[in-house]
Formats: C-alpha cells, sequence, structure tokens
C-alpha cells in the first residue's frame, strides 16, 4: 500500500494575482491558507497564520521578525516575499534558523524605472499642479511665466544606488538628452558604461546634479542618508526623486528644504510611514509630488513576481533550486 504523503503547509500573508496562487495549488505539495483580504493581515492574524507553516509567502509591509519566525516555530523551510527589497525581514534572525529565502528581483525593473521616471517628469514639470489649474479654473491663458519646470535635455542626472532599477532609470533618461550620469554607491560598477555613468562620492553627485533619482536598497549606511546637509549640497533648481524606500529620506528635512526653496521639486513613490498621513506636512506643498507606492505596480508586472514568489516558495519547500534565491 502506498504511504499518504502528507501536504505541507503554506500560509500567504494577502490576496495575491492569481498566477502565483494557482501555481502553488497545482503543485499538489502544499496546503494553502490565505489572508483573503486587499488589506495588510493584523498582527495577530498573521502569528497565529504561520503556527506550524512550512513555507510563507509575505509582501514588504509583513514585519518578518524573531517573534514571527518564533511563532511559525521548526517546521518552517522557506519565506518567500512578493518585492525585491528585502529590509522588512531580519535576515541575521533567518539565517540563525536556517530558512531559505526568496525574492522578485529583475521582473519589476522596468516597471519601476519607468514609474520613477514619469514621478520625475511629473515633478520636474509640475503636472499634477497643472491638472489642478485645470480643474479648478487657475488656468486663464496661454502665460509666458506661469508652469515653467525644468528639462531633462542636457541635464545632469545622478543615480543614488546604480542597481538593476538604477541602470533602467539612467537607461531611460538618457533618450531624453540628459549630458551627464553621475552615480554613487559602494562599488564602481563595470556595466555603468551602458550610460556613460561616472562614479562620484555622494557629495559630488549632490551637489553636481540638476536631478537626484535614489534607487539603493534600505540598508543601516541608507537609512536617513537623505538629510539636511544632504539637501543643503543641492543645487537650488534641482529635484529629489526617490523610488527606493522612505526612510532613506529625513521627511522632517525634506520638508524644510521644499519649502525654504532649497531644492526645486521632491517626486516621492515611497514614504515613512505607509500610507503617509493625509496631514502630513508633505503633502501641503505644490512642489512635492508623493504616489502610494506604485513603482512595481502594472498587471503583467504583477503577475510575473506573483508567480515568480510561488516557484521560490516550491523551491524551498521541496528542497530544490529556486529561480531568485536570496543568498546571504
Ligand atoms: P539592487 O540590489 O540591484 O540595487 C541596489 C543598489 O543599492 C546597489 O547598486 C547598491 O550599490 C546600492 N547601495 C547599497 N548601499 C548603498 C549606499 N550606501 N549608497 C548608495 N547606494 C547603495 O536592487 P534593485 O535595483 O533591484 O532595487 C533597489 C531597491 O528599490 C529595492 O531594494 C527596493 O527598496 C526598491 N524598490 C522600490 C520599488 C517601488 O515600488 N518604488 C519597486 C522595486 C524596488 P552597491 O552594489 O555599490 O552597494
Ligand atoms: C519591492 O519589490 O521591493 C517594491 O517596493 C514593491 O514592488
Amino acid at each position: 500500500m502506498q504511504a499518504v504523503q502528507q501536504l505541507m503547509k503554506v500560509f500567504i500573508t494577502r490576496r495575491i494575482p492569481p498566477e502565483g496562487a494557482k501555481l502553488l495549488s497545482q503543485a499538489g505539495v502544499c496546503e494553502v491558507a490565505q489572508w483573503d483580504s486587499d488589506e495588510p493581515v493584523p498582527r495577530a492574524e498573521l502569528l497565529k497564520g504561520v503556527e506550524g507553516a512550512h513555507g510563507i509567502l509575505c509582501l514588504l509591509s509583513d514585519k518578518i521578525d524573531a517573534e514571527l519566525l518564533d511563532a511559525a516555530g521548526p517546521n518552517l523551510k522557506v519565506i518567500s516575499t512578493l518585492s525585491v527589497g528585502f529590509d522588512h525581514m531580519a535576515m541575521d534572525e533567518i539565517k540563525k534558523r536556517g530558512i531559505r529565502v526568496g525574492y522578485t528581483p529583475d521582473v519589476l525593473t522596468d516597471a519601476t524605472a519607468e514609474l520613477t521616471v514619469a514621478l520625475l517628469l511629473a515633478a520636474a514639470r509640475r503636472l499634477p499642479e497643472g491638472v489642478e489649474e485645470v480643474k479648478n479654473g487657475g488656468w486663464s491663458s496661454w502665460k509666458p511665466l506661469w508652469l515653467c519646470g525644468y528639462g531633462l535635455s542636457g541635464s545632469t542626472v545622478g543615480v543614488v544606488g546604480l542597481g538593476r532599477i538604477g541602470l533602467a532609470i539612467a537607461k531611460r533618461l538618457k533618450a531624453f538628452g540628459v549630458k551627464r550620469t553621475l552615480y554613487s554607491g559602494r562599488t564602481a560598477k563595470a556595466y555603468a558604461g551602458e550610460v556613460g555613468g561616472e562614479f562620484v562620492p555622494l557629495d559630488t553627485l549632490v551637489a553636481e546634479s540638476d536631478f537626484v533619482v535614489v534607487s539603493c536598497s534600505l540598508t543601516p549606511d541608507t537609512k536617513g542618508m537623505c538629510d539636511q546637509a544632504f539637501f543643503s549640497k543641492m543645487k537650488k533648481t534641482a529635484v529629489f526623486i526617490n523610488s527606493s524606500r522612505g526612510t532613506v529620506v529625513n521627511q522632517e528635512d525634506l520638508y524644510q528644504a521644499l519649502s525654504t526653496g532649497q531644492i526645486a521639486a521632491a517626486g516621492l513613490d515611497v514614504t515613512a510611514p505607509e500610507p503617509l498621513p493625509t496631514d502630513h506636512p508633505l503633502l501641503t506643498l505644490k512642489n512635492c509630488v508623493v504616489l502610494p507606492h506604485i513603482g512595481s505596480a502594472t498587471y503583467s508586472t504583477r503577475g510575473v513576481m506573483a508567480e515568480l514568489s510561488a516557484q521560490n516558495l516550491l523551491g524551498g519547500l521541496q528542497g530544490t533550486d529556486m529561480p531568485s534565491e536570496l543568498t546571504f
């Protein structure tokens, strides 16, 4: 008589695109429990949901720390996050317990770079202000001095963190006639030649760029990196863009820089906290465009992210290769 194989237990912390859920249900190796909502799972439910799980498919809004790992218990083999960023996970604790981690690099690079360029153009060319003026009757005539902004042609762009997304942003911006591309980071990149990138110290980048685009990962080194000292070195005509993580920026210092004219404008796809409270001072500023963390939000990208995160999870459960395993 054939032994009945026990299904492994998986907890998915949110409603995800069907491509991912389908792969898991077809694999026949796990039984899936899910927080079946578009809104985040409350912490108590999350801790309950992961109890005894062999695998967890989580999002960047779920804090994966020692408490959660303890709640999951010794069965846990794999955590697969539906994101490329992994700053929400206590990697040292995860490593200590020998748990494998999957993430979703590359598949969201184009969508995030595209959105970052859209945000840059929106902030630099004052698109939300213009749309608002059309609606509120402020558009009285074509006026030579009205709603002028800053163009990319002939400009210097500084990319803080020329990784996958930083490079994809720089490539796209080249097509707008950017003259110089500077970048900063821990190490010079051989592939920077693809965009004629010049590796410079952060201070040089900040002082010489007309557009400063932050696309680095959040680490202890980059946390709070964009602060008063940073903004004070920027040109008064420069535009600041962040599509990495909110806590890379000191938002009080950014508010000061924007409200006193120390810098021209900012565009943020990420904030701290998320959501940004609707009474936050940054939202009172016309020269600050804030988006709700939608860098990777295209239908196809989210579908592929879900698929990849499911494949990663299955690899971790079965002890086989994961298509995108985070090695640490
Ligand atoms: P990569 O790992 O390819 O790039 C991260 C880059 O950060 C690396 O080039 C690294 O450079 C750089 N970096 C690390 N430390 C520093 C530092 N101290 N100063 C400057 N740069 C530094 O990741 P991705 O490009 O795929 O993603 C980057 C980040 O974008 C993610 O971690 C995530 O936080 C964010 N993201 C946001 C999205 C959104 O929706 N807004 C969507 C997807 C990602 P080096 O190698 O020299 O250390
Ligand atoms: C990520 O993947 O890290 C983004 O922030 C969301 O796609």
